[in-house]
Formats: structure tokens, sequence, C-alpha cells
């Protein structure tokens, strides 16, 4: 038989789906799972995206520019400028999804071995793009006493070599919460500019900050015109995960020349999402106050909840809609899994991602897991009182 890559080989699989299986079985024995472990909002998307996709215009379904629409792109600059960022058109790539703009800046900037500084724990699939570019994650391990805070400056200082060429944060942070202050980002700036570094930025869940906290993105920060580099994507923002559009923003135009090499090569992004996402630019204020209200509700409700309970330590996130909470367990990818194949509370069981995958560091984060509060509060309620359930009869299970 031909034998495949050894990348395919290292490729790793997501820490997120890997108790898939696990959690059909339980389905298939009449087990109601509540899902605290995946990323994928139950928010509608804005009826301004969903009508321009009814009314399309034409039935000439044509490959766009390799950038994008330009008409999209134009609409973005006024987005950011709305967002004190003030951009010219061409600072502006439309790639397919954040995802594919992260493949492309991680081809675009580094060569094979490099290394790029990530604090920890972090967006899983990171480590999948880098399997598929050949480069290198080097974690800087952020601390759940510490609420996840930016760690110190002088821990990312230790790990600089000469293969490293980038430091990237994702904020707020998928899967901490974590919102960086300016005095973070100050410290970050300082650093790159003195090593000559990318600083790349994932800011994704960029509306979604709570408790009047504004998120600040790397390209407000003076003097980086050649080292900042955002990741954007319309996926959380307006609930289009299904639309796969997102961008790469740097006023790096060197950059954006070779970018323009990879986009072209794929000919351009999808056609039907850009359509969605330029008509979601005009989504009226009033969705985000009530998205962000239910998201709150939400957090409030959770982290109150687990916090509640015995030996549970949650912080308080300031932003996106995860956070990572130390549990009573010693490994908490064996109580997941038990969870989903021995555990069952009134019919129901809760699935929650372990955070071990979210960091690189080898024996992390084993008593930590990460939830997502996209159920609706009713059901989060049957998922904390699930999980406290399952603490409890894990430990008679584990005493035994
Ligand atoms: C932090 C972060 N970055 C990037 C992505 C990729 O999103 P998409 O490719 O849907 O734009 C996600 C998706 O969950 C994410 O959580």
């Amino acid at each position: 038989m031909p034998k495949i890559s050894q990348k395919a080989i290292e490729m790793p699989s997501s820490p997120i789906r890997k108790l898939v299986p696990y959690a059909t079985e339980a389905k298939k024995r009449g087990v109601h799972v509540l899902h605290l472990n995946i990323g994928q909002p139950d928010i509608k998307a804005p009826q301004v995206a969903i009508d321009a996709i009814k009314n399309l215009p034409t039935n000439d379904v044509a490959y766009t520019n390799s950038e994008g629409v330009s008409s999209y792109q134009s609409g973005l600059v006024n987005y950011y400028k709305n967002n004190n960022i003030n951009l010219n058109v061409k600072d502006i790539m439309i790639t397919t999804g954040g995802s594919e703009a992260l493949v492309m800046v991680f081809n675009a900037c580094f060569n094979d071995d490099d290394e790029i500084l990530v604090p920890e724990p972090f967006y899983a699939n990171y480590n999948g793009f880098a399997r598929q570019t050949n480069i290198n994650v080097v974690p800087i391990t952020a601390s759940i006493e510490n609420d996840f805070a930016l760690p110190p400056i002088a821990d990312f200082e230790k790990k600089i070599t000469p293969k490293t060429k980038a430091i990237m944060i994702c904020n707020p942070s998928n899967p901490t919460g974590y919102l960086y202050s300016l005095k973070e980002l100050e410290q970050l700036k300082e650093i790159v500019l003195k090593h000559d570094l990318f600083l790349i930025a994932d800011e994704v869940y960029r509306e979604f900050c709570y408790d009047g906290h504004t998120p600040i993105s790397i390209l407000e920060l003076d003097g980086l015109k050649e080292n900042a580099i955002v990741i954007d994507s319309v996926s959380k923002r307006y609930s289009m995960c299904g639309a796969r559009i997102g961008a790469i923003v740097t006023r790096n135009n060197e950059l954006i020349s070779v970018l323009m090499k990879f986009a072209q090569a794929r000919l351009c992004p999808p056609y039907f999402g850009q359509v969605a996402a330029e008509a979601a630019l005009n989504t009226p204020k009033e969705y985000f106050e009530e998205v962000k209200a239910e998201y709150v509700a939400r957090r409030n409700y959770l982290v109150e909840a687990l916090n509640k309970i015995e030996g549970v330590y949650c912080p308080m996130p300031k932003g996106a809609f995860y956070a990572v909470v130390k549990l009573p367990v010693e490994n908490a990818d064996e109580f997941a899994k038990w969870l989903l194949e021995e555990f069952e509370y009134k019919g129901t069981t809760v699935m929650v991602a372990p955070a071990s995958g979210f960091y690189s560091t080898p024996n992390h984060g084993m008593n930590e897991v990460r939830v997502a509060y996209v159920l609706k509060i009713s059901e989060l309620k049957r998922a904390v009182i699930a999980l406290e359930e399952g603490l409890r009869a894990y430990k008679e299970y584990k005493n035994k």
C-alpha cells in the first residue's frame, strides 16, 4: 500500500471531538447528552444576512476576486472605522474562515521549523495549523490561579531563540475567556519590536466582551505597522460558522502582496458566504445587545453555579463564551470519558472538553476542562446538576 505522509500521522486530532464516539454510544443507550464541549452557538444569524441569500439578484455564481469581493472589503474598512481602526481596502484579505486566515499567515510568514510563542491554554486547532505548515508552537503557560492573565514577559524572553518568528494571542481568548488589557498588549508590543517578531492576534471573539470592557485590537497600537496581523471571522460575530468567511488584516504591504499568491492559488473565498457577510455588516445594534445580554446571563449563571460545587474553581471570563474550570479530579480526560460511558443522572449526562488538549506542555491542565456556554440557561442548569452528581459518583467510583 502506498504510504501516507509523516505529517498526516503527526496531525493531532481535535480534543473537542475525540469524545464524540462515546457521546454517540451514550445517546444510543437513550441518555440525553448536554453539550458543554463545543463552541457552536445556538444563536440565530442576523435576518439581513439570510435575506441577502434568499434575494440573490443573479444566478451568476462566479469566482470573486482572490482577495474577496471589493464592496465587502470596503464594508469591512467601515466596520473597523467604527471600532476606532483606520485601514485601507488593501489591508484586508478575505479568507475561507479564520481557519484559512491562520494557515495562510503561517505559510506566508514562517519557514519550516520556525517557532511561534503562544500563551497556553490555546485554541487547539493552532496545533493542527502548525503541523500543516511545518512550524512549531512553543507554549508559554498561563495559570488558572492567575485567571489566565498574560504570563510574565520574562517567560516569553526565556523561550526566544533564533527560530522564533512570532508571538500569537487570542483576544478575548478561546478557551479561557480572558481579555488582555492595554498594559499587557503594550508589553507584547515592546517584546515583538525588540526581537523583530510578528504579533498575531486572533480577534474572532471581539464582539463578545462583557461588564463594560471594550476589546483592544493590536491594530490600535502605534508602531506595529509591519508586525501586527489580525485574524478575523464572521463565524462567531454573526453566528454564521457555516458561511466560512474570515479575514487577514494587516498594514504590512509586503505581507499582503505575498499573501495574494496563496490567495490566488486557492482562487477565491466562498461567494455565498461573502454575500451573507457583506449584508451582515448592516446588522442592527440591537442584535448584538440581545446576544450579549444572553451570553452574560448564561455566563453569570454558569460561573456562579460551578463555583458553588465543592472543589471546583471557575474564573470569571471577561469575553468569548468559554471558561476553563478546575475540577476535583486527577485526570479530567478520564472523568470526561467516564461521564459519557458510565454515568447518567435522571437520564442525562454532560459532555465537557478536557483542557489538556488546549495545552501543549505535556500533563498540563490535567484537572481542568473547558466549558462553552452555548446552551440556554434551562439546559445549563441541568448540565451543572449532572456535573455535580457526576463528580460525586466519580469520587465514590474511584474510592471503591
Ligand atoms: C479562537 C478561534 N480562532 C479561529 C477559529 C476559526 O473559526 P472559523 O474558521 O470558523 O472562522 C475559531 C473557531 O472556533 C476559534 O475559536
